[in-house]
């Protein structure tokens, strides 16, 4: 079964690039085929962290139109069942997409022939990740610890479960004039919390406002710890999960703990993934562990924008996994492992 799934940060530098290609090397491996979508218009670097020269046609050109499918742009990454689709490097000026050709790329991502369709995106909080981010239940947000990282990445939920309650309103609703008026006017610490809002304008418009929250309660963020030092480092994770919860009504699952590791910076000099470079680091090894959790997981992703009927099932088994999780200190539990 097809799973999308998208790598978002909040702060930009964090590690989502390393990441994507780590990750998708690391679930090739696992025998699945990969396809690795560089979404980070305007800034595209992907192809670099593989090895890959600068020369190929990319999303640049699906956006422009001069290339009609993305199965067209598919580019060999020289390892067995892992592709990647670049981004705008020859073909600019897509930094600021319109809702109709995200809407296109959700589309044709989900044609791609592949088990896994791993989408690094820009860093920010910017619709044009935030809408990429939300087209799956279950992205990834990767964090480093440190407070501004924790402090963007709340900031990047906090956008990704507003759009998705204004997306559930019609243009030119009412609903969706209140939503807009709620962000409009609210600032942090005074008022209504986002969670109160939705859950007030759901018991006064309960028609659309009860599929709004249901929308709402399916996003499950899967949070990747980048760059721990210590153990220690978990507690921010942990601090995001309250707030969220409390503030936004989101449940997180932790699903990374990875570790600080020179060899990064080495394999990305070296423009190959440090995964093929030494599988034994600290860093190759977490990926791996990311890897097969991932792998593991039970829950598919239909782009919730393109949802049918399926949507239901997805919701439930969004809800069950946020059960499994609860109450337990996963993260510290990650970091334990990854410090053995
Ligand atoms: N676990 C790690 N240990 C040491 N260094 C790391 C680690 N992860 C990332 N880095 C360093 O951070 C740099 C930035 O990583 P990367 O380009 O993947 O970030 P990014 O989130 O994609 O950035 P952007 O937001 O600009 O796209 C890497 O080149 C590497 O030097
Ligand atoms: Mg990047």
């Amino acid at each position: 079964m097809q799973r999308i799934l998208p790598i978002a940060s909040g702060k930009g530098g964090v590690g989502k690039s390393v990441l994507t290609a780590n990750l998708g090397l690391a679930l090739a491996r696992a025998g699945k085929t990969v396809v690795l979508v560089d979404l980070d218009l305007g800034a595209s670097n992907l192809h670099t962290c593989l090895g890959l020269r600068n020369r190929h046609a990319g999303l640049g050109s699906f956006v422009w139109k001069a290339e009609k499918s993305l199965s067209g742009l598919l580019v060999e990454t020289g390892f067995e069942r892992l592709w990647l689709v670049p981004g705008d490097n020859l073909l600019p000026g897509t930094a600021n997409l319109e809702w109709n050709s995200k809407r296109r790329i959700l589309k044709e991502l989900s044609k791609l022939p592949a088990d896994f369709i791993l989408l690094d995106l820009g860093a920010g909080s910017s619709y044009n990740v935030v809408d990429f981010f939300v087209a799956a239940p279950s992205g990834l947000l990767v964090l480093c610890p440190e407070v501004t990282s924790v402090l963007n990445a709340y900031s990047f939920l906090k956008t990704a479960a507003f759009r998705i309650l204004h997306r559930s309103f019609p243009e030119g609703s009412e609903e969706r004039a209140e939503v807009l008026a709620y962000a409009g006017t609210k600032t942090e610490g005074s008022g209504l919390s986002f969670l109160d809002f939705a859950r007030g304008l759901a018991e006064r418009r309960p028609e659309r406002g009860g599929p709004a929250l249901e929308a709402l309660s399916r996003l499950l963020p899967r949070v990747v710890l980048n760059r721990g030092k210590s153990p220690e480092d978990a507690e921010l994770g942990y601090r995001l999960r309250d707030i969220s919860r409390k503030n936004l009504g989101l449940s997180l699952e932790f699903s990374g703990f990875l570790l600080e590791d020179p060899g990064v910076a080495k394999s990305v000099a070296a423009r190959r993934p440090l995964l093929d470079l030494d599988a034994s680091s600290p860093f190759a090894r977490g990926v791996q562990a990311l890897a097969t959790r991932l792998a593991q997981a039970p829950e598919a992703s239909p782009p919730l924008a393109t949802e049918g009927p399926d949507g239901e099932a997805e919701a439930e088994l969004a809800v069950a996994a946020a059960g499994q999780n609860e109450g337990e200190d996963e993260l510290a539990r990650l970091a334990a492992e990854a410090f053995a």
